[in-house]
């Protein structure tokens, strides 16, 4: 894969394609990725191609493709952080391809997408995407669509990232700063960036600041953000030859914030 900041900073959601389909050879590349991604939580994730046409599915934000892929997995605790993680990890190194995705959770007919899916009784369908090249020109839909969650921007460093009492800077943060900025970069679910991260001595724990109106239930879009940040961190974190250690455990910092897991370097 290209530097990861290349890919993170190069990477925007693509809702409007050329219509042109995806060459075998980068079909092959992905097919050939997707069966050995995995996750900190070691959670199975299945990745589906799915063909929107033939199988009749509909994602009205999306033209100038009919492929698309989806995840599915077993219903489990820390499901939506996994699937964050291992979805991203897709997204990234298709956009090593030149092939463009956007996160899809919920403007679709869900039904139609977990059918096509074929899921079993304990299983999810958390989240698809759809693929293929990215037109030179993004529809007029898209481009409203993009002002309306103000797509382009993020929230500043030390708004996202403490070293729990002062926000962290760029100097502050030392070798925390380039897996943070990768964080902050992250796409997230309405563009909502919910990830907090307090960093105490050698640890990066990772919290959900829930935005109102987004409940959590078995699928948590807020939650998949977090997997999401999780895995920008930790690629980051090693390009830089830095080992990153996941842990589970709660440093019990007072804040209203939701505890999800820690990176300990
Ligand atoms: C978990 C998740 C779910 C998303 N669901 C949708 C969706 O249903 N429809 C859509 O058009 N975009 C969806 N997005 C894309 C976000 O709107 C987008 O990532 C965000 O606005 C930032 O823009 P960018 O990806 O171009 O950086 C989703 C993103 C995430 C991370």
């Amino acid at each position: 894969m290209n530097h990861i900041d290349e890919l993170v900073r190069g990477r925007r959601s693509v809702r409007t394609f050329d219509a042109n389909p995806i060459s075998q050879e980068d079909l092959d590349k992905l097919c050939a990725f997707m069966k050995q991604i995995d996750n900190p939580y070691g959670l199975p994730v299945e990745f589906k191609l799915l063909d929107s046409k033939k199988q009749n599915l509909s994602c009205p934000v999306v033209v100038g493709t009919d492929l698309y892929v989806g995840a599915k997995m077993k219903n489990t605790p820390y499901l939506n952080e996994a699937v964050g993680y291992s979805f991203e990890l897709l997204i990234l190194y298709a956009q090593s391809l030149g092939i463009g995705t956007v996160w899809v959770g919920g403007t679709m007919d869900r039904a139609a997408f977990e059918q096509a899916m074929e899921l079993a009784e304990d299983e999810v369908m958390p989240c698809v995407s759809p693929l293929g090249y990215p037109a030179k020109k993004m529809s007029l839909r898209e481009t409203m669509m993009r002002k309306g969650i103000k797509a382009d921007s993020r929230m500043a460093f030390g708004e996202l990232f403490s070293d729990g009492t002062a926000p962290l800077t760029e100097e502050s943060a030392g070798k925390f700063f380039y897996p943070l900025e990768m964080v902050r970069l992250a796409p997230s679910a309405v563009n909502k960036q919910p990830w907090r991260v307090v960093v105490t001595e050698n640890t990066a724990h990772f919290y959900l600041k829930r935005t109102k109106g987004f409940h959590g239930g078995t699928l948590d879009m807020q939650k998949i953000d977090i997997g999401i940040a999780l895995c920008h961190f930790d690629l980051a974190a090693k390009e830089i030859g830095l080992t990153p250690r996941f842990v589970q455990a709660d440093p019990g910092i007072a804040t209203e914030d939701e505890y999800i897991a820690s990176y300990m370097l």
